[in-house]
């Protein structure tokens, strides 16, 4: 069964979510976007697929499903809307700006009984999913620390605009690039509750705007009259209820060699660890056999490991809405990102560690 979706949001990820639903079969069947020109530009590349002058008339329409890729503080409007509409719904990350925006989001869909999905598509990576495969055959045994990292050493996504504006945004690199790989590192370990968090977020090179060494952008130059109120870069330390630590290291822009320190995941367990490049076609894992210290790099073909990545969160997107089957990254997941996010900014502003209440 195909199915229609709609795009809300036709901005950068926007024309992703709508190449990646074409190309897994789904039929684009509407647009909206703030900006009439964009709606109508992602449009004219699905045929039969219409723009819509509000987001009431998408909602409206005939799609089976929206994908939602706006700026973060319009995430749970628009989400609310679209499940009270009957919509099923692929929601960009973050999940919302705040626990009790998730928690309205999470009634919308009790309510409407239909599908959310968050948009963590860093889980169906080519080497995060091979980790897996082998952390769930028990192979690692107790997993008592994770750590990762995302670094960028001059990546501020667009500078001056809504990404930098923290009423936009709701924060810098924590929230935007954090979210990823926060929710990778709990999906791989099991979920876990996190009790504790410290955190600390720092703003070194996004102000002044005309001062920053700007190479590229995610979504465009830098704006010299736009806002930066944002971090730039965040670390954390998270303690779970079961004992394991997760330690957290994200920036926007550094001053780092690229080499240095790889944006990855590395995962310490009783009877193996392993490491892996987030953007990596290998996974090296670090055991003992038969007494002796030994080494496993599982590998694997990836042509193009970002696209794989987003079939994977079609797929999965499509199993759920046809089949019923529960979505892979579900609201679930990203109200505990959203709740981890919330305490190390708060932890941040306290200096010092602050506790988590996972329950709604
Ligand atoms: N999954 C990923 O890897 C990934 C990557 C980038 C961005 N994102 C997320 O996708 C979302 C959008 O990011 P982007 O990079 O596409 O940004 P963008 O600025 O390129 O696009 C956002 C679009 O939303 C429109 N818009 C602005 N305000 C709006 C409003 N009030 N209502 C409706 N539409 C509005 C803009 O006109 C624009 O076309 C963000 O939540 C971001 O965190 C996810």
């Amino acid at each position: 069964m195909s199915f229609k979706i709609g795009i809300i949001g036709c901005g950068t990820i926007g024309n992703v979510h709508a190449k990646s639903a074409a190309a897994a079969g789904l039929t684009v069947g509407g647009t909206w976007d703030v900006l009439p020109e964009r709606g109508r530009d992602l449009a004219g590349l699905h045929e039969g697929c219409e723009s819509h002058p509000s987001i009431d008339v998408l909602l409206q329409s005939d799609v089976d499903a929206v994908a939602i890729g706006v700026p973060n503080n319009v995430h749970s409007d628009c989400a609310i809307a679209a499940l009270d509409a009957g919509k099923h719904v692929l929601l960009e990350k973050p999940m919302a700006m705040s626990v009790a925006e998730c928690d309205e989001i999470l009634s919308a869909r009790d309510r409407s009984g239909k599908v959310l999905q968050l948009g963590f598509v860093c889980r169906g990576l080519p080497a995060p999913v091979a980790a897996k495969r082998f952390i769930d055959a028990g192979r690692f045994g107790e997993i008592y620390h994770v750590k990762c990292s995302l670094y960028r050493r001059r990546g501020i996504p667009s500078l001056g605009g809504w990404f930098t504006d923290k009423s936009l945004s709701g924060g810098g690199p924590l929230i935007d690039l954090g979210v990823h790989v926060l929710d990778l590192a709990m999906h791989l370990t099991g979920n876990h509750e996190p009790v504790k968090a410290s955190g600390h977020v720092v703003s070194k090179f996004g102000s002044p705007i005309k001062d920053y060494c700007f190479t590229d952008m995610w979504a465009g130059p830098p704006k010299l009259d736009g806002i930066f109120d944002v971090e730039d870069g965040a670390v954390a330390l998270v303690r779970f209820a079961n004992g394991m630590t997760l330690e957290l290291n994200v920036t926007w822009a550094a001053n780092l060699p690229e080499d240095v320190l790889p944006s990855g995941v590395t995962v310490m367990g009783t009877k193996a660890g392993c490491f892996f490049e987030l953007f990596g076609n290998e996974v090296r894992i670090a055991t003992e056999e038969e007494g002796m210290i030994t080494d496993v790099s599982p590998q694997f073909a990836a042509d193009d490991i970002k696209s794989e990545s987003w079939s994977r969160q079609y797929a999965q997107f499509i199993g759920a809405v046809r089949d019923g089957v529960a979505p892979h990254a579900s609201g679930e997941a990203g109200r505990n990102v959203q709740s981890l996010i919330e305490a190390i900014y708060e932890s941040s502003e306290a200096g010092r560690e602050v506790e988590l209440n996972r329950a709604p």
